[in-house]
C-alpha cells in the first residue's frame, strides 16, 4: 500500500489544491510552516554539545520568509554569493551569523563580504592568498577537502579526487605558510562532502579526517562539517528516514572525545540544506496533455525544468500525487508513463516510465520534496515565468510570499 505525503501530514491546512491554483496560479511552489519548523529542530538538536549551532544552507531555498522561520529556530547561515549575503542581511540574520562559503570569487566579491563583516570560507591557496593581500591580519576560513565524498550523484560529490572544491589536506603545511606571510589567523575551517547521503559512515570519516587537521590550528574557533543530510525521496514505497540519532550519536561521540583532548571550547557547526528545506515544499500543477508517441504515454504539464530542474539535471525522483476534485487518485489500475513539462526540450522530463494512475487533462500534479533546490535553481528558460510562493502557516493559513513573476519581469 502506498503512503501519501500530503493526506499523512495534512499538508494543504485549510486549503484545497485547486483554490491554491486558482489564487495563486498554476504552477504553485507551496511550503509547509510546521513540517519546516520540525525539521529545523530535528537538526539543531542532532549533536549533544552546547557549542553546537547549525548554519542553514542557503543555496536550498533563499526565500526570504522561510529564512526567518529558520533564524527564529535558531540557525546560522552560509551563503555562496553576494546575493545570498545580501537575502540573509535583509531577511534579519546578522553578518557574525553568516560564513560565505565562496568558490573562485572576485576581488570584489571578496570586498563586498568583508565591507559586511561577513567571514569568507576560501577554498584554495590561490584564493587565500588573494584574501591575505586584501585583508593582511585579519581572520581567515578555509575549507578543505579530507578525500571522502557521498552524495546521490557524481554532479553533487563535492569531496575527494574529482571535484573542484576544497583544499586537500596534505596542503596544511602550504595554508599555515600563507597564513603566516598575511598574519592571518584561521579562525575556522570547514568541509562539504556532497549532497544527499543517506548513511552516517562517510560523514563521520570525513569529521574524523577534518578534526586530525583542526589539530594543526591552534586559533581555531569553530569546525564546520558540511551538509548533505538525506531525505526519504521514495516516501511512497516506504523509504526510511536516514537514522539521525545514529549519526548524531557518533558525531557527539568524535566531538567530545576530540574536545576532551584538546581543552579547547571549539564551536561546532554543520551546513544542512535540504534537509531543512526538501520536504516542507511541494510543487503544484496542471495535466495540460495526454498523448501517445510510439510506445509511451506522455502527461504533458505546466512544470517544465524551469520551475524544477533536478530531474532533468540529476535524474532525481520524486514521489508524485495526483488529484481528481481536490482526492487523491488512488485507483488499482496503473499505467506506465512519461510526466513531461512545457519547456522545448526533449529532456524536459520530470519523471520517466513511472507507474501512475489513470491521468487525465485537468488533474492536478503535485511534486513532493520540492522545497530545496526547486525555486532556487529555477529560471526564465523560455521566457516562462517563475511561479509564486505560498506559506501555508502553522494555523493552517495559506499566505503568499512570493509573488509570481509577470510578463514585465522578463524584460527587466
Ligand atoms: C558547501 C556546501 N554546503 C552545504 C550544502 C548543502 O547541502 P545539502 O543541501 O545537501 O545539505 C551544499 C550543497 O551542495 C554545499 O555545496
Amino acid at each position: 500500500m502506498k503512503t501519501y505525503f500530503t493526506e499523512q501530514t495534512g499538508f494543504f491546512g485549510k486549503s484545497k489544491p485547486s483554490r491554491l491554483l486558482r489564487e495563486f496560479g498554476s504552477p504553485l511552489y507551496l511550503y509547509n510552516e510546521a513540517i519546516l519548523r520540525e525539521r529545523c529542530r530535528e537538526m539543531a538538536g542532532l549533536i549533544s554539545c552546547s557549542r553546537f549551532k547549525p548554519n542553514y544552507s542557503t543555496k536550498a531555498n533563499s526565500s526570504p520568509e522561510l529564512l526567518k522561520i529558520i533564524r527564529e529556530e535558531g540557525f546560522d547561515a552560509d551563503a555562496m554569493s553576494p546575493g545570498e549575503i545580501h537575502i540573509l542581511l535583509a531577511s534579519g540574520f546578522k553578518p557574525e551569523e553568516i560564513l560565505f562559503v565562496a568558490n573562485n570569487i572576485s576581488t570584489g566579491e571578496m570586498e563586498y563580504a568583508l565591507n559586511k563583516g561577513v567571514l569568507i570560507s576560501c577554498d584554495s591557496i590561490s584564493q587565500l592568498c588573494r584574501y591575505g593581500r586584501l585583508n593582511p591580519g585579519g581572520a581567515a576560513v578555509v575549507r578543505f577537502n579530507t578525500g571522502i565524498g557521498a552524495g546521490h550523484h557524481e554532479k553533487v560529490i563535492t569531496g575527494g579526487e574529482n571535484t573542484k572544491f576544497g583544499v586537500n589536506i596534505e596542503l596544511s603545511g602550504e595554508v599555515r605558510a600563507v597564513l603566516k606571510e598575511y598574519r592571518l589567523r584561521l579562525v575556522g575551517i570547514n568541509q562539504h562532502i556532497g549532497s544527499l547521503f543517506m548513511e552516517a559512515a562517510p560523514y563521520v570519516a570525513s569529521v574524523k579526517s577534518l578534526l586530525s587537521v583542526a589539530e594543526k590550528f591552534e586559533e581555531l574557533e569553530f569546525i564546520d562539517m558540511g551538509g548533505g543530510i538525506g531525505i526519504p525521496y521514495h516516501k511512497q514505497d516506504g523509504q526510511k528516514r536516514m537514522d539521525l540519532e545514529d549519526l548524531g550519536g557518533r558525531l557527539s561521540e568524535l566531538l567530545m572525545n576530540w574536545a576532551a583532548v584538546r581543552h579547547k571550547d571549539t564551536k561546532v557547526k554543520m551546513e544542512p540544506g535540504r534537509y531543512i528545506t526538501a520536504e516542507c515544499g511541494v510543487l503544484l500543477g496542471t495535466v495540460h496533455a495526454v498523448k501517445q508517441n510510439s510506445s509511451r504515454t506522455y502527461i504533458g504539464t505546466d512544470i517544465g525544468f524551469n520551475v524544477l530542474i533536478r530531474p532533468a539535471m540529476y535524474d532525481s525522483y520524486h514521489d508524485i500525487e495526483i488529484y481528481e476534485n481536490d482526492e487523491i487518485i488512488k485507483s488499482d489500475q496503473k499505467n506506465v508513463v512519461t510526466v513531461t513539462g512545457n519547456i522545448c526540450e526533449t529532456g524536459d522530463i520530470l519523471a520517466k516510465d513511472r507507474e501512475l494512475p489513470p491521468v487525465m487533462e485537468g488533474n492536478i500534479i503535485a511534486i513532493m520534496d520540492a522545497g530545496a533546490y526547486g525555486y532556487s535553481m529555477s529560471s526564465n528558460y523560455n521566457c516562462r515565468l517563475r511561479p509564486a510562493e505560498v506559506l501555508i502557516g502553522m494555523d493552517g493559513t495559506p499566505r503568499l510570499i512570493r509573488r509570481r513573476e509577470t510578463m514585465e519581469d522578463l524584460m527587466m
